[in-house]
């Protein structure tokens, strides 16, 4: 088989050799990569905005499955252009990735079918906005609708942080027509979780739990970034909790999406907050999570190809799939002043010793020049590692990081080890 990888972090590294262990596939592509997956799969310089020419590509050179990583060409329709020309690819269309791509359509979605989900409000203007948060209890959370790369979700303690952000989405249009709505949502303290499946449109197949560390510093103060680490299971998860989520949460999602004529086919991931035992969902993504994927995959024991496939068939049913009962975690280096300004460019050493250790290492934001890597990006590697515990894991995860180095090197000191 011929297998195209769309995307180019950590998430997509991780997938490509996982896909690379299958016995049916010959040739991997990889649009556009990165330092690491150009060992594994042929790079090809397209953008992932560009669907057309991706399609394009997929046809030339008959690839037999397409799978994507990040959310914006799915919310662009790449799965309804594939469809159209009757190419293979895992993903949902468009009309079904509006769960991810609009926060509104999802919180109406959640109402409508009653799946919990914390209180909120929808508004169009900032000026009923502005009203509304004057009698509101703090925290509060603000979110714009549309896709920010992971940027528009604000934690409000009070009503001046509140009328900023509102301001920031709404009037400034930080991110443009993103920002034309905006959902003011109760702020609930728990634990988050990420719980993600495969479907077909119809059956689902979960994959194992896991955890993200979305804040920047230790023992999670500072701002969101797009995720600084992973572990998997998640610890507190046990029977019941597992399945309230299915039955509350993962089964009214597909049968709600399919009852209005939009079916879901691919990675369903709920981003959950765990309040007493009882999730609620804070979002759903519509794609594989980064970097949770680069934890769990190296507990999956079955051919990914085989699930994959199966989900863009729409046949899921009889696929065997065994998970390593171990405990797997991914923590991400990443440029000092990530979220925010950073410098890229610095070369990166230490790879060699680092991986002989008996790590995995997944490359996000790298290159590859005058035969050294370089850093390109804000998250740069991410170090897994799998072991009978947790502690164990970690222990694999941070001495290997000890040998990389790079100028402005950062990364959390707690994934793992966290009093969460
Ligand atoms: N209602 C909420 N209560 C508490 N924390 C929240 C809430 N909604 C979002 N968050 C925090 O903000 C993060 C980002 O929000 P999310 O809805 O996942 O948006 P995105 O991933 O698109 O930025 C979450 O992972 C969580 O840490
Ligand atoms: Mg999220």
């Amino acid at each position: 088989m011929k297998i195209l990888i769309v995307g180019s972090g950590g998430r997509e590294h991780a997938l490509i050799w996982k896909i690379s262990q299958s016995k049916r596939v010959k040739n991997i592509y990889s649009i556009s990569g990165n330092a690491g997956t150009k060992d594994l799969a042929q790079n090809v310089d397209i953008k992932v905005s560009n669907i057309i020419e991706i399609a394009d590509f997929a046809q030339e050179e008959k690839i037999d499955l397409t799978v994507i990583g990040p959310e914006l060409p799915l919310s662009l329709g790449i799965v309804d252009e594939f469809n159209k020309r009757n190419l293979k690819i895992f993903g949902p269309r468009q009309k079904a990735a509006y769960i991810e791509s609009s926060k509104a359509f999802a919180k109406e979605f959640m109402r409508k079918n009653n799946i919990p989900t914390p209180e909120f409000n929808i508004f169009n203007s900032p000026d009923s906005a502005l009203d509304y948060i004057k009698e509101a209890v703090f925290p509060i959370v603000i979110k714009a609708d549309g896709l920010t790369g992971g940027k528009g979700v604000f934690i409000c303690e009070d009503v001046n942080k509140a009328e900023e952000s509102i301001k920031t989405i709404m009037v400034e249009k930080k991110f443009g027509e993103a920002g034309d709505k905006i959902i003011v949502e109760r702020f609930l303290k728990g634990q988050e979780m990420t719980f993600m499946v495969i479907s077909d449109g119809k059956r689902v197949i979960p994959l194992v739990t896991s955890m993200d560390y979305k804040k920047i510093f230790d023992y999670d103060e500072g701002p969101n970034t797009g995720g600084m680490g992973a572990i998997s299971p998640f610890p507190q998860i046990d029977t019941t909790l597992y399945n309230n989520i299915m039955k509350s949460i993962i089964s009214p999602t597909i049968e709600g999406l399919r009852f209005e004529g939009k079916e879901f086919r691919g990675l369903l991931y709920a981003g959950l907050m765990i309040v007493n035992n009882s999730p609620y969902v804070l979002e759903f993504n519509v794609r594989f999570g980064d970097p949770e994927t680069q934890a769990i995959l190296l507990r999956l024991k079955s051919d990914i190809v085989d699930l994959l496939e199966a989900s863009a068939e729409g046949h899921l049913i009889d696929i065997p799939v065994e998970w390593d009962t171990s405990v797997s975690a991914c923590v991400v280096l990443s440029s000092k002043g990530y979220p925010l300004k950073y410098e890229t460019g610095k070369v990166i050493d230490g790879l060699k010793r680092a991986k002989s250790l008996g790590v995995e290492i997944f490359h996000a934001g790298t290159i590859f020049k005058d035969n050294s890597f370089y850093t390109s990006s804000g998250r740069v590697l991410n170090i897994c590692a799998i072991a009978p515990t947790l502690k164990e894991t970690m222990k694999k995860i941070y001495d290997a990081i000890s040998f990389v180095s790079f100028d402005n090197i950062y990364f959390r000191q707690d994934i793992g080890r966290s009093k969460k």
